[in-house]
Formats: structure tokens, sequence, C-alpha cells
């Protein structure tokens, strides 16, 4: 009882927001959270989402039946296929993609701007006489980031916030996260921190540590409306409409911010993309 209290607190101090301006402070109470509450969850299973905690293992079981299978196979290599295909220039996306960061890497900062891996997909796009993609939160750009982000499967998240437009963004990401928000008033830290592994209207809640790592995702729920797939931001959108809150747009700025935070707390996370989920 006293190892969670005093976990409470160190989560605590993450959330009083600037208390500690420190990201690295940050990363260390908000993992260290975890693993008290967690102790027999390493930090490598974290991107299983509530698969990966003690509350999810009766679910798993049936997971892992369906991975023998997995029902994504074939949009994965539809990815792959576009990922590789020539575009109007002669030049493909992976040949885009050779200069840039590896997928644990991503968000990074260029000249002054936070870039994510939809902005790379559809500037690479651009400049090679495409249309960018519209719809940045299901289907084609899902593949596509699913055929790029799988080969980096094992690597461990390492973002740097050091450049001041990643400062910035990480600031206000954490801040997004601990603000309650919609009708019922709660936080993404109400959830995903202080209920993590609890049920909610017959869901257990995942926890904060590792969120991203798995995406995009294939969700069985998306899936009987015909639209499997996901994009990380199509999920925020998701979070934010479960407490009545209204949905951002996918790529808005709070959006952004909010990956770069969950994306610097999940240091050390490994990548693992696909992922299937309920
Ligand atoms: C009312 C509780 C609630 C709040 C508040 C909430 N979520 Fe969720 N979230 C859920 C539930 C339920 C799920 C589905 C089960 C799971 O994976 O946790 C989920 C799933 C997710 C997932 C998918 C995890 C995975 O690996 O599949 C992400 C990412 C996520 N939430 C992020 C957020 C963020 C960021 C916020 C704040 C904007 C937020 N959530 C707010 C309840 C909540």
């Amino acid at each position: 009882m006293k190892k969670m209290t005093l976990g409470l607190a160190a989560v605590a101090l993450i959330s009083a927001g600037g208390v500690q301006a420190d990201p690295k402070a940050d990363l260390e109470a908000f993992q260290g959270y975890f693993k008290k509450i967690f102790p027999e969850v390493p930090l490598e299973a974290y991107h299983d989402g509530i698969y990966a905690l003690p509350a999810g293992q009766e679910r798993a079981q049936n997971w892992k039946l369906l991975l023998d299978f997995p029902p994504y196979d074939d949009d994965v290599a539809k990815g792959e296929e576009m990922w590789n295909a020539p575009l109007k220039s002669g030049k493909s996306l992976a040949d885009c993609f050779k200069d840039k960061p590896p997928a644990n890497k991503y968000p990074y900062a260029k000249d002054g701007k936070v870039i994510t891996l939809e902005a790379d997909i559809n500037a690479c796009l651009k400049a090679n006489g495409e249309e960018p993609i519209k719809d940045l939160k299901k289907g084609k750009i899902a593949l596509l980031e699913v055929a790029f982000r799988k080969q980096f499967n094992g690597e461990k998240m390492a973002i740097d916030v050091s450049d001041p437009a990643m400062q910035k963004a990480y600031e206000e990401g954490k801040q997004y996260y601990w603000t309650k928000r919609g009708q019922l008033n709660f936080s993404c830290a109400n959830c995903h921190v202080h209920n993590a592994g609890k049920k909610i209207r017959g869901d257990t809640l995942s926890a904060g540590l590792g969120q991203g790592t798995g995406f995009p995702v294939f969700r069985q729920k998306w899936n009987n409306k015909g639209k499997p797939w996901g994009t990380l931001h199509r999920r925020y959108g998701g979070c934010n409409k479960q407490v009545r809150a209204q949905p951002l747009k996918p790529q808005s700025h709070q959006y952004i911010a909010l990956e770069v935070f969950q994306a610097y707390m999940n240091t050390g996370v490994p990548l693992k993309v696909p992922s299937l989920r309920q």
C-alpha cells in the first residue's frame, strides 16, 4: 500500500504541469509508477496494450489464438506493395524514406517543426507527383504506416525531445494528457494511469505506457463497420468521444503534441506493428 502511494505521488508530480519541466524526470516517474503497480509486467511487454496486463490475460488467450492466422495479413501485403510501387516520378515511398529517421524516432523536429510519419508520407507523395492522402485516420494511410513501421519491429522507442519545437510539443501534450475534459470530465490519465488494469463498461483499461507502439492497429470493432485499420489519431478521437468531448482532427496541433508526449513516455518500449485489437 505504501508503495502504491509513492507511485501515485510521483505521477501527481508530473500531472502538476510545470512543477517538473524535466522530461527525463517525468519519464522516470511515469515508468516507475507502472513498475510499482504492475511489477510482473516488463517494460518490453507494454506494446501489447491490455494484453500486457494481468487483468487482460483471460482475453489474451483468445487474442493469441487469432494471431495464429492474423486477419490482417493480406492488407499488410497490400500496404507493402503500395510502399514499394513507383509513384508518378518513378520513385517509391521506400526510396523517399531512405533519408528519414527510423520509426522508433518519430515524431522528430526539422526546421523548427514537429514532423509526424503521416506528414512525411504526404510530403513524399507530393514531392513525387502524387496527391497527398486526405483521410489520416483509416484505410490507405494506416496501411502505408504499417509497411514503414513494421520494418523496425523490436526497435525501442527513442525520440529526441531536446529541440525547442519538440520541447514545446512535449509540454503541450503533457498538459493535454492530464487535463480533464468532456461531459464525463476525465483526463487521459484518469483512465490510463490511475485506473489502468481496471474495468470500465466491460472494457479493461490499458496502461498509458506503451500506447502507440503497436499502431496502426486492426481493430475488430472497426472491422464490423468495414474499416478495420486505424492510426493512433483515430484512436485519440475515439477516446475523446468516450468522455463526450469533441474529437479533434487527426494531425491537429493537440494530437501531434499528445503523440510526442506519449512517444517520449514510451522510451525503451519496442515497436510491434501492426497489432490486433478488440
Ligand atoms: C473513460 C476512460 C478513457 C479515457 C478518459 C481515455 N481513454 Fe483511451 N481507451 C479507453 C478504453 C476503454 C480503451 C480500449 C481498451 C484499452 O486498450 O485501453 C482505450 C484505448 C486507448 C488506446 C489504444 C491502446 C491500444 O494499444 O490499443 C489509446 C492509444 C488511448 N486509449 C489513448 C487515450 C488518450 C491519449 C486519452 C486522452 C485524450 C484517452 N485514451 C482517454 C478509455 C479511455
